[in-house]
């Protein structure tokens, strides 16, 4: 009798849907994104590589001696972790070599680093990033991430680092990735959000989700509510009425996993200003515009009070804002008693 031969296709990615790495999918993406030279696929594919080494060493961090802090404070007046160095050296090395990339900034050097080489009037891009963002969950093993912004070079600036400082809204595309249980990459090219995660077996971001839409709505807010008292009253008073309707809170204490949740559960996120921080905690450039972009392309909004944050035209690379992003209702909603406090 012959041996039935089963051939049952296993269940995972083989079984419900193409397999679409990171790569092809950028592939994809250049028939509608004009990439000359292929650059910006590159720079994804650098990203890409520099989020590989990086969930690597956060994998092995309590094994090798990666854990804890520097000692010394870096531009922002934060303590430096190791990590923080670690990730913004393999990010700095995995993007710096290519011509087109014309200047990298980051959360972890004082002013943007100019690609030397590069005339002032070429095309290319600027790279903006988090390296590590949520450094302080990294000793207790909590959810951090990298996030990155990727601008095209404006060839009118006088110097060539002041080419970052243009509105969120000339993103070309942004995204992060969250080093949690498993390693995900969110990414937008200005035509929706696209979902990723790291198939650690065969070292590649296999996409999972195309096309993400933010919940309308969800009762859920996300902020330190340590900082109540110094909130401007309009927040309180959003506070006192999200407790008095049922509200969850939830709180990562990284920006990174506190988005990714309200992106695909609905909510709303917020850093208000408060007394330590009164232009707000979070980095314009590199923290809340490129969030914004995945926000308002997943269907949400992010306000930094009640103006659009990509709309705002930065001055300085470090400069702070408050963040209000998530679903659009919730977002209404908290914005209606911003206004009303005003
Ligand atoms: P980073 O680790 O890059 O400095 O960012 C930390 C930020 C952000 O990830 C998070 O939303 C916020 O700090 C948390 O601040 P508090 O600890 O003040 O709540
Ligand atoms: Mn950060
Ligand atoms: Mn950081």
């Amino acid at each position: 009798m012959n041996a039935s031969v089963d051939l049952a296709v296993p269940t995972g990615i083989l079984a419900d849907a193409d397999i679409v790495t990171l790569q092809s999918h950028m592939l994809e993406e250049k028939r509608r994104v004009a990439d000359p030279g292929d650059t910006l696929s590159w720079i994804i594919s650098a990203l890409s590589i520099s989020a590989k080494i990086i969930s690597a060493q956060l994998r092995r961090a309590g094994l090798d001696n990666v854990l804890g802090s520097l000692g010394n404070q870096n531009v922002q007046g934060e303590d430096q972790q190791k990590l923080d160095v670690i990730a913004n050296n393999v990010l700095m090395r995995a993007l710096g070599a290519r011509e087109g990339v014309m200047v990298l900034a980051s959360e972890e050097a004082d002013e943007p680093v100019v690609i030397a080489g590069n005339r002032a009037d070429e095309r290319g891009y600027c790279v903006l990033f988090d390296p590590l963002d949520g450094s302080s969950n990294l000793d207790v093993c909590g959810g951090v991430g990298t996030i990155f912004s990727i601008l095209r070079h404006d060839r009118r600036s006088t110097r060539i680092a002041d080419s970052v400082l243009q509105p969120g809204a000339r993103q070309v595309a942004a995204g992060y990735v969250l080093y949690g249980p498993s390693t995900v990459m969110v990414l937008t090219t200005g035509a929706g959000v696209d979902m990723f995660v790291l198939d650690t077996a065969i070292g590649a971001f296999i996409r999972i989700a195309r096309g993400l839409r933010i919940p309308e709505t969800g009762a859920t807010y996300s902020l330190n509510e340590g900082n109540r008292a110094s909130f401007p009253a309009g927040y309180r008073a959003y506070l006192d009425w999200a407790q008095a309707n049922g509200y969850s809170s939830r709180y990562a204490g990284a920006m990174v996993a506190d988005v990714h949740r309200t992106l695909l559960k609905g909510g709303v996120f917020l850093y208000p200003p408060t007394q330590k921080a009164p232009q707000g905690k979070l980095r314009l450039l590199y923290e809340a515009s490129p969030m914004a972009m995945i926000i308002e392309q997943a269907g949400g909004q992010a306000l930094a009070g009640t103006q659009r944050i990509l709309d705002i035209q930065p001055t300085a690379l470090h400069q702070r804002t408050p963040v209000l992003l998530g679903s659009s209702a919730e977002v209404a909603g908290v914005a209606e008693f911003l206004d009303r406090a005003d």
